[in-house]
C-alpha cells in the first residue's frame, strides 16, 4: 500500500545505494547490448502517412495519454516542454516534443517515436526515465503510436531547448536506469484477454477499457503502490505520490475509491466532469480530468468504468477497514465547534453536503482513507474540482491554513472522520504540519 513509498523515503541513503549497486552490477553487462537488440526488433518498416484522419485520431489519443499536461510548462508553448517533475531521485524536466528539428522531435521517424513510446528508448539508444510513463504506454498499439506521431508532427514547431534533468547520483547514470529497466520494465503491446463475469458479455468494451486504463490513461502511475525502487505494482491498489504527497486511492474493490460499488453512470460522470453524486475530485486528479478525461468519448469512458468496476480486491485487502477507536471527547468537541463555525454552511450539519455542489463528508470514503493526507491538504489549501464542459463553473472550497492552526485542523478533520457513521482514526497536529509547506502539485 501507500506505506511502500514511505519505506523508500525512510530507507537510509546508504541502504538505497547498496540496493541499487547490486542491481547495477547485474545490469552493466547487458546495459549496452540490450537496448540495441530492442531497437532492431522495433524498427520493422511501417507504411506511414499522416492523413487528416490519422492526425485527428492522434489528437484524441494525445488527450487520452495526457501528453500535453507534462510536456507544457505553466504559461509555456504547448508541447514545447519545460515542466519540472520532482521525484524522490531528483528533478526531471519534460522535453520539447514539437516538430522542431533542432530542439524537438522534428528529425524523428515514426520508428524512433515507437521506440520511445513502446521501449522507452530515444534515438541513439539513450534510455528514457520512467517518469515518462512508458511502462504504461508500452501497451499502445503500433497503429495508435503512428497516429500520435502524425498528430505531434502536425503541431507548430517551437524552438525551445530542453532543460537538462538534475537527478541525484547514481540515478543519473544510464547503467542505473538499465538496471532498473531489467528488473521492472517489460515492453509489450496490450493483448485482449477474456473479461471476467459479469463484464464477459461485453468483452470488447471491457478490453477497450483495460487498454485505455493500463495504457494511455496510465492510471497506475499514480494509483498503484511503488516499491523501494519506484516501480509500480500492476494493480491499482492505491499509491502515495512521493513528492507532492497526495494519496491516489485504490481503484480495486474493497474499501477506498472502489468503483465496483459505484453506479456505472456515476463513475462515467465523475471521469467526464470531475463531480458526481457523493464525489468531487481535487488536486492531481482534477488536472487529469481537466486536461485529459473530459475529452474522451462516452463509449470510451463507459469502457473504462466497466473495466475499473471489475478489478478484484488485492489479496489481503479487506472489504471494510476495522473501525478505529473513537477520538477523545475533548478533541471531538473542539472539532464539532470548528465544524459548525467553518464547514457546516456548505457540507451541512449532518455532513451530507449538497449533491454535485458540496461533496458529502458523511460516508465519503475519500475522507476516511487510512492515509488522511488528501483531507488535510484540502482543508489547508482549499480546492476546486476541475472546470469541465460538463461542470464549467465548479464550486470551490476556501483555504483554512491562514485561520486555523495545526491543532484546529487536526481536530476538525478528526471530527469529520469520526462523525455521522464515519469511523476512521483521529489525526495529529504534526501530520497536519507536515503538509503546510508542501507545494500544491
Ligand atoms: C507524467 C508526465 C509525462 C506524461 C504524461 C508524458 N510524458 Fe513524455 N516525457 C516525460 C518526461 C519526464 C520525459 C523525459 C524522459 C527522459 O529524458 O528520460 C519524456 C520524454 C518523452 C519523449 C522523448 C523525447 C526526447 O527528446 O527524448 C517523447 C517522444 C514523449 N515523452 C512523448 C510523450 C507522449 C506522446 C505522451 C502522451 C502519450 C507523453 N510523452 C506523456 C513526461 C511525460
Ligand atoms: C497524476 C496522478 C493521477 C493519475 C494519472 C490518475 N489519478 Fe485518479 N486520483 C489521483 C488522486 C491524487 C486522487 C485523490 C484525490 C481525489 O479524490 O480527487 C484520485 C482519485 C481518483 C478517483 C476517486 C474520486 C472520488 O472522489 O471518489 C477515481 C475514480 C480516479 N482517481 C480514477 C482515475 C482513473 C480512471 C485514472 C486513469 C485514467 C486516474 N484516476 C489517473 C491521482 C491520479
Ligand atoms: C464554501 C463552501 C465550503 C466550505 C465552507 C467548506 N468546504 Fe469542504 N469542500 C467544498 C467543495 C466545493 C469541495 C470540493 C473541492 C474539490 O473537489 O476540490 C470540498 C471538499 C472537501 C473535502 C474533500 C472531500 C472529497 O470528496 O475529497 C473535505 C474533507 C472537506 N471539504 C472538508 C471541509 C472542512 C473540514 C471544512 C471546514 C473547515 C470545509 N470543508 C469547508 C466546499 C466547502
Amino acid at each position: 500500500m501507500s506505506g511502500d513509498t514511505n519505506i523508500y523515503m525512510s530507507m537510509k541513503r546508504t541502504a538505497r545505494l547498496a540496493l541499487l549497486a547490486a542491481a547495477l552490477c547485474a545490469a552493466l553487462a547487458v546495459a549496452v547490448a540490450w537496448p540495441r537488440a530492442q531497437m532492431i526488433a522495433a524498427s520493422s518498416p511501417a507504411a506511414w502517412a499522416a492523413t487528416p484522419d490519422k492526425v485527428a485520431r492522434g489528437a484524441y489519443l494525445a488527450r487520452a495519454g495526457d501528453c500535453m499536461a507534462c510536456h507544457t510548462a505553466r504559461g509555456g508553448a504547448a508541447y514545447a516542454g519545460g515542466r519540472v517533475l520532482d521525484t524522490p531521485y531528483g528533478r526531471l524536466v519534460a522535453p520539447n516534443i514539437t516538430p522542431d528539428r533542432a530542439t524537438g522531435i522534428g528529425a524523428w521517424s515514426a520508428d524512433d517515436f515507437w521506440n520511445a513510446l513502446h521501449n522507452g528508448i530515444a534515438p541513439g539508444g539513450r534510455l528514457l526515465y520512467p517518469a515518462f510513463p512508458y511502462p504504461n504506454y508500452t501497451k499502445v498499439t503500433r497503429a495508435d503510436s503512428d497516429a500520435l506521431f502524425a498528430y505531434l508532427r502536425s503541431l507548430n514547431a517551437v524552438r525551445q531547448a530542453n532543460t537538462p534533468h538534475a537527478l541525484d547520483f547514481p540515478y543519473r547514470l544510464q547503467p542505473a536506469l538499465a538496471a532498473w529497466r531489467l528488473l521492472y520494465f517489460t515492453p509489450g503491446e496490450y493483448v485482449p484477454r477474456p473479461a471476467p463475469a459479469p463484464a464477459s458479455a461485453r468483452a470488447d468494451a471491457w478490453n477497450r477499457g483495460a487498454y485505455l486504463v493500463e495504457g494511455l490513461g496510465h492510471c497506475g502511475a499514480c494509483h498503484s503502490a511503488r516499491n523501494a525502487m519506484g516501480a509500480s505494482s500492476a494493480v491499482l491498489d492505491g499509491g502515495l505520490l512521493a513528492t507532492s504527497g497526495w494519496y491516489a486511492p485504490a481503484l480495486t474493490a474493497g474499501g477506498e475509491a472502489g468503483p465496483g460499488e459505484w453506479r456505472g453512470a456515476d463513475l462515467v460522470q465523475l471521469l467526464r466532469t470531475g463531480v458526481a453524486p457523493g464525489h468531487a475530485v481535487s488536486g492531481p486528479m482534477a488536472e487529469v480530468i481537466e486536461q485529459s478525461l473530459q475529452y474522451l468519448s462516452e463509449p470510451d469512458l463507459a469502457a473504462m468504468a466497466l473495466y475499473l468496476a471489475s478489478l478484484p480486491a488485492p489479496p489481503g485487502r479487506h472489504a471494510a477497514p476495522e473501525p478505529a477507536p473513537a477520538p477523545p471527547d475533548a478533541l471531538m468537541q473542539h472539532g464539532a465547534r470548528l465544524y459548525g463555525q467553518h464547514c457546516a454552511d456548505c457540507h451541512g450539519k449532518d455532513g451530507r453536503g449538497v449533491d454535485e455542489v458540496y461533496p458529502p463528508l458523511a460516508g465519503n470514503r475519500m475522507v476516511t482513507t487510512p492515509e488522511p493526507v488528501n483531507a488535510i491538504r484540502i482543508v489547508l489549501n482549499g480546492g476546486f474540482p476541475p472546470a469541465t464542459a460538463g461542470n464549467p463553473r465548479p464550486y470551490g472550497m476556501p483555504p483554512y491554513s491562514p485561520i486555523l492552526n495545526d491543532d484546529d485542523v487536526a481536530a476538525v478533520i478528526s471530527y469529520v472522520r469520526a462523525s455521522w457513521g464515519n469511523a476512521a482514526r483521529a489525526i495529529t497536529p504534526s501530520e497536519v504540519n507536515r503538509y503546510r509547506a508542501v507545494p500544491l502539485d
